[in-house]
């Protein structure tokens, strides 16, 4: 089997059967799996083993923790027992919470979630966020990487001025991956997965394209050969 292609598949179902199914078929094609709080809620921390299996594929824990670094740092020690190898946060949270999370959990990276793309400028001004939604996420890619965070949340289209303002080491992960010809349901600003990698993305968050696919290990393994089209060598 050649290297699994740098995708995380969003987990997004209602139940732990159907995603537990999805991360069998996936697996062989992809590096790494995404559960969300919609199922660490209502499963709990078990939910990462089973999702796990015997497979060994990567854990993207997506908790998105906000809150005073005393508990962020708590719960990143919490999770870090299940060794996912990801861990989300929030960079608005500030540098120390992303400090903590980072302290807490030494074996896992933590991304920082600059701004969620569902915001937009307008929504950002009533929160009293100005200025354009590109610098805010340039401001907060900076302090994340000086707190010691080691990848970043952005959209596609942020990913070229992320990469310049953070340099290379830092990985960053981006959401809004469409295939070409497929759907875009309820994302604004897409990318196909080669565009993302061209702009310089390192893991591309992609779920209904392939959950949604009457054949999601088809799918996933459609994609991780576009990609290693692109990139023959990719590691
Ligand atoms: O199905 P789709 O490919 O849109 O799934 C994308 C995944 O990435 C979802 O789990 C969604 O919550 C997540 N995400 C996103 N946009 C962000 C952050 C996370 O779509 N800014």
């Amino acid at each position: 089997m050649s290297n699994p292609a740098p995708v995380a598949v969003a987990l997004d179902a209602p139940d732990l059967e159907t995603a537990a199914r999805w991360a069998a078929l996936v697996t062989p094609h992809v590096s790494t799996v995404k559960i969300g709080l919609e199922l660490y809620l209502r499963y709990g921390p078990d939910v990462v083993a089973s999702i796990r299996g015997a497979s060994g594929v990567r854990i993207f824990l997506d908790l998105k923790l906000h809150d005073i670094p005393a508990t962020v740092g708590a719960a990143a020690r919490t999770v870090a027992r299940l060794r996912p190898d990801l861990l989300t946060v929030h960079a608005s949270g500030g540098a120390d919470a992303l400090r903590a999370a980072a302290e807490g959990a030494p074996g896992t990276r933590i991304a920082a979630v600059t701004l969620l793309t569902s915001l937009n400028e307008e929504q950002l001004g009533r929160i009293g966020m100005t200025g354009s939604v590109q610098d805010t996420v340039l401001r907060l890619s900076a302090l994340a990487v000086e707190a010691g965070a080691h990848g970043i949340v952005c959209s596609p289209r942020e990913v070229s001025a992320v990469r310049a303002e953070v340099g290379p080491g830092i990985m960053l992960i981006t959401p809004g991956v469409r295939p070409a010809g497929s759907a875009a349901y309820d994302q604004a600003r897409v990318a196909t997965p080669e565009e993302a990698i061209k702009a310089g993305a390192d893991l591309l968050v992609i779920g209904r394209p392939i959950t949604s696919a009457p054949d999601p290990g088809a799918a996933a393994a459609t994609i991780a050969a576009s990609l290693r089209r692109l990139t023959p060598a990719r590691k």
